[in-house]
């Protein structure tokens, strides 16, 4: 079918749906899709929307996996949630399942018995981790609010055993760099975070590093994000003397110290659209966001930091063909893709869902701060 054929027929059968449909979509979806959704945003607003909708049966979440899984989560049992393609999946939450988890889990308690550990969990994350979160006194965050998840967690979270003066140790999945990132910023030294490979033993540390680390940080990253190199941010820099370089924190932790700012891709959009004409921006986050803003604003000059176009290839699976054959077979009473979570993951990821969302969160710069000379205890 033509894009215009495409594009009628999503109309039409959007039309017999009604407010019985809420499509989401998230950024880095591409433009033509994105041009049907109801709501745009990052996962955490994407989140908060989701649990928004009371009139709607049925939700589109133009986005990947686990963004569903958590729409799913979040809205009412009588709500179905469709992914358009059930490939859009997230590489790095991939990288962290649950028997990993429970094996780490048991190894930290038999390391620290005197510890209070708390985990958190990326949005990027299986419902099935955020499941084992919400049943351990954790929370689970996005990169719109880490840091105050993070700072409610390093003081023992909703660990119901947890007393004063009880050493705090903060498990982070799924993904390094946006935990070591947040961490730094809160004022924690690199020397207070260790690396949990789950293909080693003890995470690949040893007893005395793991005990004394105030964040361990699962080894997990996003494919697209890791392409964005220090010497791209040298080299934008050379080009534009004027241009500012903004990141999402799930760039390496050296990236982010060379950039200007980072942030959630809430948080990219905001700076972009509070920007003077003429200001001139080196987004280090997924094409697609970039190329939008680049296109909304023409006052501005706004460019991708990498000329590797950092393109994520599974929110792109998400295009016209899948929605139109996603919103007609619902438009005929047949819901194809439902993405269904079972009765316990849903019950405590819930807890950990809704434990991030009544942690206040606005889209805030992660900030630089310089190490602390001690850790907090
Ligand atoms: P946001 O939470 O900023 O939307 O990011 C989600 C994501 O997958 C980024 O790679
Ligand atoms: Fe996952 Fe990275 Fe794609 Fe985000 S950009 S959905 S973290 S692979």
């Amino acid at each position: 079918m033509s894009e215009q054929e495409l594009r009628a027929r999503i109309a039409a059968a959007r039309q017999t749906l009604g407010k019985k449909l809420v499509i989401l979509g998230h950024h880095y979806q591409q433009d033509a899709v994105i041009e049907f959704a109801d709501f745009t945003g990052d996962s955490f607003e994407l989140s908060r929307q989701a649990a928004q909708q009371k009139e709607a049966q049925y939700v589109i979440f133009c986005g990947v996996h686990f963004m569903a899984e958590s729409a799913d989560i979040l809205t009412a049992d009588s709500v179905k949630v469709v992914l358009p393609d059930l490939g859009a999946g997230c590489s790095m939450a991939d990288m962290a399942n649950i028997d990993q988890t429970l094996e780490c889990w048991e190894q930290l308690l038999e390391q620290c018995p005197d510890q209070t550990i708390v985990p958190i969990t990326y949005m990027n994350s299986t419902a099935a981790i955020k499941s084992f979160v919400g049943e351990h006194g954790g929370a689970v965050c996005t990169s719109s609010n880490c840091r105050s998840i993070l700072e409610w967690a390093i003081r023992g979270g909703a660990v119901p055993n947890h007393t004063a003066g009880k050493k705090v140790k903060v498990l982070f999945f799924p993904d390094q760099h946006l935990g070591r990132n947040t961490a730094y910023a809160m004022g924690y030294p690199l020397d207070s975070m260790v690396v949990w490979d789950p293909r080693q033993d003890l995470g690949g540390s040893e007893p005395a590093r793991l005990r004394d680390a105030d964040f361990v940080l699962w080894k997990g990253h996003c494919s697209v994000h890791q392409l964005f190199r220090p010497e791209h941010v040298d080299d934008a820099r050379r080009r534009f003397p004027q241009m500012k370089v903004l990141v999402h924190p799930e760039c390496s932790f050296e990236v982010v110290q060379k950039a200007d700012l980072s942030g959630s891709t809430a948080f990219i959009v905001k700076q972009v659209e509070a920007a003077a004409p003429g200001s001139q921006w080196a987004l280090g986050t997924e094409v697609h966001l970039v190329n939008r803003l680049a296109q909304q604003h023409p006052e501005q000059k706004i460019i991708v930091l990498s000329e590797c176009q950092c393109l994520c290839t599974t929110m792109f699976r998400i295009d016209l063909p899948h929605l139109c054959w996603a919103i007609e077979n619902l438009a005929s009473g047949n819901v194809v893709n439902q993405i269904q979570v079972d009765a316990h993951t849903r019950r405590w990821a819930m807890v950990a869902l809704e434990r991030m969302l009544s942690i206040k969160g606005i889209p805030q710069a992660l900030g630089k701060t310089a190490p602390m000379a001690t850790t907090v205890d």
